[in-house]
């Protein structure tokens, strides 16, 4: 068992916390949001994750975690601080690590020259080395690990839990040792050792690569849908290639989310940098903007124009399973139809569309669809699925669906006197 330090109770912050305290070490974690510590001590996760409550309320049970609007009280006698603060993106699309360094500054008389600090955060390539400089300038001694985070939403504490892998980067062997240790007790581990920098930029690598499978398939479902081909097909026929794989090969309205984009954008940003032009990456962040607009310009075309016409549009999250609508795809393309002149009404069964939006949140699918010239589906909610085509027609004044998470059959919609138009099927 090792005492923990957790700085920043977010996304990341409250999955890794409540995490490491289930699996047996003893946990303090730092939040400067006295209302966030409030509910995380009353057993609340505040973020949706299956298993996250039942987590986090055996760790306060067990006394295994508790919470501090101190970071020093949080970091006081810890072996190992985890910082674990957000990294956005700046307005040149770099990530902006502003909120780390003021932690460090608050930290670094505190810390022991023994204490590891592990940077959990996504951050560009060399930051580590520029931590440990920032901290050895100010006296401190404490050794520093990169140790990034592959949590996917909605599924995070399984990931963290039973990890594809983790990257532990160091110079410090008995620091990364040390961090190491942090993880025995997870079944399976498959464990990448490496410096800081090789670390940081596996986080990087691995995300665009992610993001460029995605904006390659939805360029195929464009070409598919031009040509009469079954992207789901190919897709199917790709992926049965292990070099390949079928995950991630879902056509959709885009990609969204607090990772894919930030970090592709900052990606670019690091390769200009070093001078090691990221143009793939570069190719996919326009790739993915100019989906969006093409889902835009189909039902422009659709209906000849967007002026006046009533849209409802199902699904707000960037993906099913989640309320986070950070970067989400169908609010982009809700901004547009609204800007090109449409009615817009959005339905989502947990994610809310932000106030200052020109665009009309409903309390159920069917008011978001009732009298509309179309209906756009734009995340994969399992309630979406179920939606029964011929009630769809009923409640509709036009005929026009775009499903683009092909979530509906074709045939059903077509029989229910609707046009199915899918992303990248016949
Ligand atoms: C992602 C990475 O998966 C995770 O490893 C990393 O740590 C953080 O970023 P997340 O952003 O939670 O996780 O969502 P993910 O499930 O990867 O989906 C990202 C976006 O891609 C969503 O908008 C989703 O709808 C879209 N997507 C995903 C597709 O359009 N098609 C797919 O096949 C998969």
């Amino acid at each position: 068992m090792a005492r923990v330090a957790v700085i920043g109770a977010g996304y990341v912050g409250i999955v890794v916390a409540t995490s490491l305290a289930h699996i047996g070490h003893r946990v303090v974690v730092g939040e400067r949001d006295s209302e966030r510590i409030k509910l995380l001590e009353s057993g609340d996760p505040v973020i949706h994750e299956p298993r996250l409550e039942e987590l986090l309320k055996g760790a306060l049970s067990s006394g295994t975690i508790s919470f501090t609007p101190d970071n020093r009280v949080a970091v006081d006698r810890a072996d190992v601080v985890f910082l674990a603060l957000p990294t956005p993106s700046d307005a040149g699309g770099s990530a902006d690590v502003s909120a780390i360094y003021g932690a460090l500054e608050e930290l670094a008389s505190t810390l022991s020259p023994t204490s590891v600090v592990v940077t959990k955060s996504t951050v560009p390539v060399g930051e580590n080395e520029r931590i440990a400089a920032f901290l050895a300038s100010k006296g401190c001694q404490a050794s520093v690990v990169s140790n990034p985070e592959f949590l996917q939403e909605g599924s995070a504490v399984e990931h963290f839990l039973n990890p594809d892998r983790i990257v532990i980067g160091g110079e410090d062997p008995e620091a990364v040792r040390r961090v190491m240790d942090l993880y025995r007790t997870l079944p399976g581990l498959r464990l990448s050792l490496t410096d800081t920098a090789t670390a940081e930029l596996v986080k990087y690598a691995s995300n665009a690569f992610l993001a460029m499978k995605i904006a390659f398939i939805n360029e195929i479902a464009d070409l598919c849908t031009a040509a009469g081909a079954d992207v789901l097909k190919v897709a199917e026929g790709m992926g049965m290639d292990d070099r390949i794989g079928l995950k991630f090969l879902r056509p959709g309205p885009g990609y969204g989310g607090s990772c894919f984009p930030k970090d592709t954008q900052a990606l670019v940003h690091i390769g200009n940098t070093y001078g090691a032009d990221q143009s793939i990456v570069r190719a996919v962040v326009a790739s993915n903007e100019g989906h969006k607009e093409h889902v835009v310009r189909r039902v422009a075309a659709e209906l000849g124009g967007l002026a006046g016409k009533r849209l409802g549009l199902l699904g707000v999250a960037f993906k099913a399973g989640t309320d986070d609508i950070r970067e989400s795809p169908a609010l982009s393309i809700a901004g547009a139809l609204a800007a090109g002149g449409a009615r817009v009404s959005m339905y989502d069964p947990q994610a809310a569309v932000p106030e200052e939006m020109n665009v009309s949140q409903s309390a159920s699918w069917e008011e978001a669809v009732a009298e509309a010239d179309a209906v756009l589906i734009l995340t994969e909610w399992p309630q979406f699925s179920a939606i029964s085509p011929a009630e769809l027609a009923d409640l509709m004044a036009g005929t026009l669906l775009f499903d683009t998470r092909n979530i509906l059959d074709p045939e059903a919609v077509v029989a229910a006197g609707l046009q199915y138009l899918g992303m990248g099927r016949v």
